[in-house]
């Protein structure tokens, strides 16, 4: 299997367009420390031929024009993007597949997002796209797809829908040829007790780093606990990541999270940990 990191940020991504913060700005001004990152969303595929999204990031156009492997062709309007996976409702996650309404995607998502999800709307009114639950168990492609339910987290836009515990799930997917499995948990309002043994053996995991600690956005917003945002903070879950063979990866990183930067203590703290933060462009062969 093959894995394409296409964008490591959180909504807004990394410089954020109206905020002039310390990090967006030095992500601005080229700082080598602090990279700019895109919003976060990967690629995944079984051969190399056809690629699924994991999300769809608004900066979606970007990410393919930068990823050779995503390029169209041979044919003129043939692409190897097939479909997406969708681990929640969110803008940040969902908003890209308007960018691709062109083509004609196959989608599998948790039943309350592909009820909600405010952009399958506005893609009916184009081509006739594919809609799939995504609940159990499914196959990708050859590639083995297991659904955890990790909250009943909403988008601001969908309060009012019915509550719901699987409105965002965690992804496994295993290449049954080569035993490769990633987990890929972007959004991780708690982290259920059930949740360590989904990632057992896990080859690598991709989890929520939006947040480094739970008082991080104090100095900048009212906000003063990033848990009631739905996101653990990173200083939680580092202890909570089980030993073995997995190598552990932090994605979607807010722009307020001190750890975007390779000069910092808390980018020093997770590396100590043993785990990392991931970085758009990366590609892993599980
Ligand atoms: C989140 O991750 O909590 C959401 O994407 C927030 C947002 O709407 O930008
Ligand atoms: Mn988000
Ligand atoms: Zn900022």
């Amino acid at each position: 299997m093959k894995v394409i990191v296409l964008g490591t940020a959180a909504g807004g991504g990394l410089p954020q367009w109206n905020c002039a913060c310390a990090q967006c700005s030095r992500a601005r001004s080229g700082d080598p420390a602090v990279s700019p990152r895109r919003q976060d969303c990967l690629a995944i595929s079984a051969t190399g031929e056809n690629w699924f999204l994991l999300n769809a990031s608004p900066d979606l156009r970007e990410q393919i024009a930068a990823t050779p492997e995503l390029a169209p062709g041979p044919g003129r309007r043939e692409t190897p993007i097939r479909g997406a996976l969708l681990t929640d409702a969110e803008l940040d996650h969902t908003l890209g597949l308007t960018l691709l309404r062109e083509g004609q995607l196959t989608v599998w998502a948790p039943p309350p997002v592909l009820s909600h999800a405010a952009v399958r709307g506005l893609l009916a009114h184009y081509h006739h796209w594919t809609w799939h639950p995504a609940e159990t168990t499914f196959t990708l492609d050859g590639l083995t797809c297991t659904v955890f339910p990790l909250s009943g987290k909403r988008p601001r836009y969908a309060q009012t829908a019915t509550p719901a515990p699987n409105w965002v799930v965690a992804y496994r997917i295993t290449d049954p040829t080569t035993g490769g499995t990633l987990v890929y948990a972007p959004c991780l309002a708690h982290w259920p007790t059930p949740f360590t043994e989904f990632l057992a053996g896990a080859t690598h995991a991709l989890l929520d780093g939006t947040f480094h600690s739970p008082d991080e956005m104090a100095t900048t917003t009212a906000q003063t606990d990033q848990r009631a945002m739905g996101h653990l903070p990173i200083v939680e879950s580092l202890p909570l990541l089980p030993p073995g063979p997995t190598r552990w990866y932090y994605t979607h990183l807010n722009n307020t999270n001190p750890a975007v930067a390779h000069d910092s203590l808390a980018r020093t703290q997770i590396e100590a940990c043993g785990a990392s933060v991931a970085e758009d462009g990366t590609r892993f062969d599980l």
